[in-house]
């Protein structure tokens, strides 16, 4: 089949590269120039394990291709997606569909023959029959049908993700539709994976609905965290007993400084604003919007409890910066609250991020930034595990705290056990779990 791919952010990319290595003909369109130039240079934009590698094999056999001209290609395509940004509005909280709607009305009078258009950008409920409306509008004659068909990729895993996916989602009213994406899934369908068809609308509600579950679930096992802290119980184990039930699952229930990201914070406000706009408040995601943004800030004071009650004239030194491992993304990253937090409490920053720096250097500042774990650990009084990259899963403890003055190591997100610490003489401190 052939595809076109409207948008090279995250999703657009990912999925493109997956669908050509389907073996379908996909040509992703973009309309910054300096990032197609690079696209075709073989640059990746993003950091993704194994991205690089599947659009260098896809793009030599001929069936990924990058343009910003969509004029051709629009016109022979059997599917054509829409992968644009829908970024948060400023001051609302709701999905800002600007580039959608803009890419609808370009791209309506190129239409040739029967085409499916499909929204894989996150778009609030009714953006389908938007764009249904604009493409009509701008192209009265176009045969076409607008179907959405959300993606459920997580950044870090979202080429595994998207090839074994546990659903794929695919709304519309249309069966000719429907078909049609049935048989650009067709590797999938092999592999049983189960296709949902719904309407349009029904679609994107399920994507915004997953993303706040989930969100949910985190916001959720972070409160009984604390709780655990307290009470003098473990929160790992808690999540373990209560995930062994299967209507619970175990997944998304690890504790940790909050969740961060391009979805489920910006998800999560989109989803609330148009409940309240239908009269039909989701109050537990309001809650825990809140809760999450609280969790982010109080990490600042549990940082500071573990440094003896004040981080003043004192060098902390941060390990990950970016919202999650495997990623380059800063975007909502806890870190964003935590860094500027203890600055504003005298503390002075060292951090080390293995993809997340060179970003991290236009959002944080008066930062020492270092060349690994260790260079950074050296000569500070305290250290903090933001994220969970796997090369801080295995640091050498003991020299660990031979670097650290005051030996104090904060671990939010729970990689070591206390077995594993004992006698290297670190101070340690994680989340949730007993003393
Ligand atoms: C999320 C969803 O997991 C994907 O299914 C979805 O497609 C994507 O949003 C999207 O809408 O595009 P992503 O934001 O890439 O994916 O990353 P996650 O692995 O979901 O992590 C999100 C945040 O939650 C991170 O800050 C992570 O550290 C935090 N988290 C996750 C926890 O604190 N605890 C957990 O148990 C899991």
């Amino acid at each position: 089949m052939r595809v076109v791919m409207i948008g090279t952010g995250y999703v657009g990319l990912v999925s493109g590269a997956c669908f050509a290595d389907f073996g379908h003909h996909v040509t992703c369109i973009d309309n910054n120039e300096d990032k197609i130039e690079r696209l075709n240079r073989g640059e990746i934009p993003i950091y993704e394990p194994g991205l690089d590698d599947l659009v260098a094999a896809n793009a030599g056999a001929g069936r990924l291709v990058f343009t910003t001209d969509p004029k051709k290609v629009v016109g022979e395509a059997d599917v054509v997606f829409i992968a644009v940004g829908t970024p948060t509005r400023r001051g609302s909280g709701h999905a800002d569909l600007r580039f959608v709607h803009a890419v609808a009305e370009e791209l309506a009078p190129l239409l040739k023959g029967y085409t499916v258009i499909v929204t894989k950008s996150t778009v609030p409920v009714g953006t389908g029959d938007e764009v249904e409306q604009i493409i009509r509008k701008h192209a009265p004659k176009a045969r076409f049908d607008v179907a959405s068909n959300p993606e459920f990729l997580r950044e870090g895993a979202a080429i595994n993700d998207f090839k074994r996916p546990d659903r794929v989602v695919v709304g519309t009213e249309s069966e000719k539709a429907a078909e049609q994406l049935r048989a650009l899934y067709r590797p999938l369908f092999l592999n049983e994976t189960p296709i949902v068809v719904t309407s349009r609308r029904t679609a994107e509600l399920i994507k915004y609905a997953s993303n706040a579950f989930l969100a949910v679930k985190i916001g959720f096992i972070n409160e009984i965290a604390d709780l655990c802290d307290k009470v003098g119980a473990d929160v790992q184990q808690v999540a373990r007993g209560i995930g062994l039930d299967k209507r619970i699952g175990g997944k998304f229930l690890h504790a940790g400084p909050g969740y961060g990201g391009s979805c489920f914070p910006k998800d999560t406000l989109a989803l609330s604003k148009t409940a309240r706009d239908y009269d039909a408040p989701v109050t537990i995601v309001d809650t825990v919007v809140r809760s999450n943004n609280r969790r982010k800030r109080s990490m600042v004071d549990r940082i500071v409890a573990a440094c003896g009650g004040s981080v003043k004239d004192k060098t902390i030194a941060v390990l990950g910066l970016t919202f999650k491992p495997n990623t380059d993304d800063m975007r909502e990253s806890p870190s964003l609250a935590i860094v500027p937090g203890l600055q504003k409490l005298g503390a002075t920053i060292r951090a080390y991020d293995p993809e997340g720096m060179e970003e991290a250097r236009t959002l944080l500042k008066k930062v020492a930034y270092c060349q690994d774990a260790y260079d950074c650990l050296d000569g500070a009084d305290a250290a903090v595990i933001i994220t969970e990259w796997d090369q801080f899963r295995a640091l050498d403890l003991k020299r660990v705290a031979g670097l650290l003055k005051d030996k104090v190591f904060v671990d939010l997100r729970n990689i070591y056990t206390r077995e594993e610490v004992q006698g290297t003489g670190l101070k340690y401190h994680s989340v949730g779990r007993p003393g």
